[in-house]
């Protein structure tokens, strides 16, 4: 028979298939990406146009949100194993990875909507475009732009705490909850 650290270890090399490892850690480079290039590119006016970081930061947020429905419709779908994890840290890991799933949906469909308010196409690689959500020249739109900016701190702070439990696990607890996300 196997011993029970052996099945709890096997259980946990296989919670997450490697599609599902697949899109975790694609859109670890893709958010990466946007935070470094969202930071760096020149600030934004009223006759500013798309071009350069601003054009790789609509290029590269176009392909995010395509990941992101990807990964949330394998995930209803493919369900992973649950983690062996007391109680109170099972709900907190439950409420952070909701709360990091919500932030990965609001954070980019807010700038998409000041994208269109601007009258900037969005396009998936360069070709397909998506369909503007905000009239041209909406305050709403303008608006969801600054709360854009203030929604990518939250993110930034979720993902800070869920790097943190990481590590917590890796070197506190040394459990093999990490393990989880590795291929
Ligand atoms: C999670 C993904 C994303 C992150 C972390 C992110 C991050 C940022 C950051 C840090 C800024 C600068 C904010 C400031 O200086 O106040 C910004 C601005 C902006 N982002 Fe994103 N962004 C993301 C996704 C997107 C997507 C998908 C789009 C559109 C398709 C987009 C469009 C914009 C636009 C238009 C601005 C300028 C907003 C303004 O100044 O009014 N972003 N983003
Ligand atoms: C952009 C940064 C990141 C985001 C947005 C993110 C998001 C998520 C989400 C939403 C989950 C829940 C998966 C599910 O149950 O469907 C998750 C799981 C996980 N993430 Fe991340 N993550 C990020 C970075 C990282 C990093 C840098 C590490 C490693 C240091 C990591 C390690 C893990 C692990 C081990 C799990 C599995 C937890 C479990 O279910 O036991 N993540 N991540």
């Amino acid at each position: 028979m196997m011993r029970s650290d052996e099945a709890s270890s096997r259980r946990d090399l296989m919670a997450y298939d490697a599609v599902a490892k697949f899109f975790h850690w694609l859109v670890v480079v893709l958010i990466a990406a946007q935070f470094v290039i969202g930071w760096t590119m020149p600030d934004i006016h009223k006759d500013t146009r798309p071009d350069g970081l601003i054009a790789w930061h609509l290029g590269v947020g176009a392909t995010l949100i395509a990941v992101v429905v990807l990964r949330i419709v394998w995930r209803f779908t493919h369900r992973p194993t649950p983690a062996a994890l007391s109680p109170v840290l099972s709900v907190v890991s439950h409420i952070t990875h909701g709360l990091l799933y919500v932030a990965l949906v609001v954070v980019p469909v807010l700038g998409w909507a000041n994208a269109s308010s601007r009258g900037w196409s969005v396009r998936l690689l360069g070709l397909l475009p998506y369909p503007a959500i905000a009239q041209t020249g909406s305050p709403t739109g303008h608006a969801m732009g600054d709360i854009h900016g203030v929604l990518a701190w939250v993110l930034f702070a979720l993902i800070a705490l869920h790097v943190a439990a990481a590590l917590f696990h890796r070197f506190v607890l040394r459990d093999r909850i990490v393990q989880r996300m590795l291929p």
